[in-house]
């Protein structure tokens, strides 16, 4: 009850700026269901004054005038009714996507806000759901769920009032069957709620299947797998499609019983009502009112199954809508972070980090210091935490333990943004956005001139092939940029990274797939840019990292060697071996293989 409750709330916090308009609504609501009633007071009148009373046939011939002024006046109250419907209905459907506008705005803003460790938790198929259908029923729930309640509720009550005022004692027993719908009503609830919430499940379960598809197609193609994938997806589709059919079934076993208690009402007024009109105590007219209003009660109680379901379909939609709506990510601003100039020095230290992903540590004890202006090359074998490693520095994972420094303040230190402003990177899986190469390179800052992201894409070898594409620098790239060479969307990601004139430039495994030609052209690059910038480079190849200020290797986690391109040689560790197993590529590396054996 009390989750149901702050449930409520919350959709009521959410409907700021609507709830005068929505309160009007159900206003609206109770008006156009109590006008329904007048139309049994309208008949019951013409009835005992123009049908059957003793003055029946007098009344015809004298009082023409009120008959009519009673059926205009039934016309009129008809026409104002429906005026009112349309009203609400109007009302209802703009404060309802209002509401949805407006949270699916704020959901948006919080998991673009959220750290890694969110999304390492939800699926992205997971998370449109959320922010699609759940969110929908979230809005059915303002749009009609309530509308519905209030409106059957009030149907009820309002017949119930005018039962009682005309005869109490033929009211109570209509009323009595009330109790029993209520007590079917609260059964089927209990039933029907977890089958919604295993449904919102499983909705969630087929959509994220359908997105990863989307997403790994290519690799669905090359292995041949479409059978499989379809067959895979058939199952998600046939389990929710069975959920909620069960869902569905549920009701049918309820169904019967509230309709026997239903049908029982014009029993009920049948024998009942008969003998209070052959004992007189009601007159021929009351008895076509109460009969008139027998649905009134009826409706509503063969109603409240379906609002129930949907209600219970809000519950379920709601809690994962809330879920993502009151999450909060762990890495946030300092409570009073440092003023930091605009533009950093970019020195960076690690003093005695370790890491750990949930319960799997990754790195540890690790330091290091690298001056403003700096190069620092990071390598190891694959898996040995390099990745890891650099995501520290933005803050994508805070340490577990040890602290990182950027001129000399702790990262935790700054605002967010104001650190993630001064990094340039680029990472290891490259990801453009569908728009143009010039948007692509331009990401960092839209304002960025035409001129600047030429010189970049210049400094980052791509300038040739993109004057070569259909439309140069206006080629639209598609979603992840299919149209792209691996190498070629390095280098638009390495001019995108370097376009932002960044203090710290990171670049995860940047060059691995453009060929040595081109790597060269972009390291010459790198050390004339027309900016101050440390850089921190990981890659495999000897070439990329030889001339490095500090050379730092890892392996499993810790810092295995570390110094210059000479200093290491003449370890005769595993970088001298990497050296020697790439060594018959470079004239010039053999030569200080020699120089390294010497001094080895
Ligand atoms: P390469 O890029 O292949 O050269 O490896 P790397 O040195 O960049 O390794 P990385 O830092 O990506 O990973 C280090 C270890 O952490 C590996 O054993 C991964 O399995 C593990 N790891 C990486 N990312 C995650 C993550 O998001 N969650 C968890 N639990 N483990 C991770
Ligand atoms: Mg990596």
């Amino acid at each position: 009850m009390e989750a149901k409750r702050s449930k409520m709330k919350w959709l009521w916090e959410n409907m700021k700026g609507y709830r005068a308009m929505y309160v009007l609504g159900l206003f609206g609501t109770v008006l156009y269901n109590a006008l329904h009633l007048t139309i049994p007071i309208f008949s019951q009148q013409i009835v005992d004054k123009f049908l059957s009373g003793e003055n029946a046939a007098r009344n015809l011939e004298n009082n023409k005038e009120l008959l009519i002024r009673l059926l205009v006046g039934m016309v009129a109250v008809t026409f104002f009714r429906t005026v009112i419907v349309y009203i609400t209905c109007l009302d209802f459907e703009r404060v309802s996507q209002g509401v949805l506008y407006r949270v699916r705005n704020f959901l948006f803003r919080k998991i673009e806000h959220q750290d890694m460790k969110f999304y390492d938790v939800y699926r992205t198929g997971d998370l449109m759901t959320r922010l699609t259908g759940d969110l929908d029923a979230v809005r059915h729930m303002i749009a009609w769920v309530i509308r519905m309640i209030i409106e059957s509720f009030s149907l009820m009550l309002a017949a119930a009032v005018y039962f009682v005022y005309m005869d109490w004692r033929l009211a109570l027993s209509l009323l009595a069957i009330a109790p029993f719908i209520f007590l079917i009503i609260v059964l089927f609830r209990n039933k029907v709620a977890p089958m919604h919430a295993l449904l919102r499940e499983k909705l969630s379960q087929m959509n994220t299947a359908v997105q990863e598809n989307i997403d790994g197609n290519r690799v669905v193609k090359a292995f041949a797998r479409e059978e499989y994938e379809k067959q895979k997806f058939d199952e998600r589709n046939r389990e929710y499609s069975q959920t909620n059919q069960e869902t569905s079934f549920v009701w049918l076993h309820f169904f019967p019983y509230v309709e026997t208690f239903a049908n029982l009402l014009p029993v009920v007024l049948l024998l009942v009502g008969g003998i209070f009109l052959i004992n007189e105590n009601i007159t021929m007219g009351e008895y076509v009112a109460f009969s008139g209003l027998t649905w009134a009660l009826a409706n509503p109680m063969r109603q409240l199954g379906g609002i129930m379901n949907e209600f219970q379909r809000f519950s379920a939609a709601s809690r994962k809508v809330m879920e993502i709506y009151y999450s909060e990510p762990t890495i946030v601003d300092a409570p009073a972070p440092v003023e930091a100039p605009e533009r950093l020095k970019g020195k960076i230290e690690f003093r005695n980090v370790s890491f750990a992903y949930e319960h799997r540590p990754v790195l540890h004890h690790i330091s290091f210091t690298v001056e403003p202006g700096q190069t620092i090359a990071i390598m190891g074998e694959t898996g040995c935490g390099k990745t890891s490693l650099i995501q520290l520095i933005p803050r994508f994972y805070d340490a577990t333990q040890g602290r990182i420094f950027v001129d000399d303040m702790d990262v935790r230190d700054y605002r967010l943004h104001d650190l993630r402003k001064n990094i340039g990177m680029a990472t290891q899986d490259v990801l453009l956005y569908s728009d143009t190469i010039d948007g692509n390179i331009a990401y960092g800052d839209s304002s960025m001139s035409h001129e600047r992201v030429r010189r970049f894409a210049e400094y980052s070898a791509a300038a040739e092939f993109i004057s070569k594409m259909p439309e140069g620098y206006d080629t639209i790239v598609g979603e992840r940029g299919v149209g792209l060479s691996g190498g070629q969307k390095q280098r638009i990601s390495l001019a995108r990274a370097l376009a932002i004139k960044p203090s710290i430039l990171i670049l995860d495994d940047t060059t691995s797939a453009v060929d040595m030609e081109t790597e060269k052209h972009i390291q010459d690059a790198l050390e004339h840019l027309e900016f101050p910038c440390t850089k921190i480079i990981i890659a495999q190849r000897i070439s990329s990292t030889r001339r490095a200020d500090k050379i730092l290797v890892l392996k499993d986690g810790r810092i295995e060697e570390e110094g210059t391109h000479a200093e290491l040689v003449a370890r005769k560790g595993y970088y001298y071996e990497l050296v020697k197993l790439q060594g018959g590529i470079e004239e010039e590396t053999r030569e200080e293989l020699k120089g390294g054996e010497v001094r080895g």
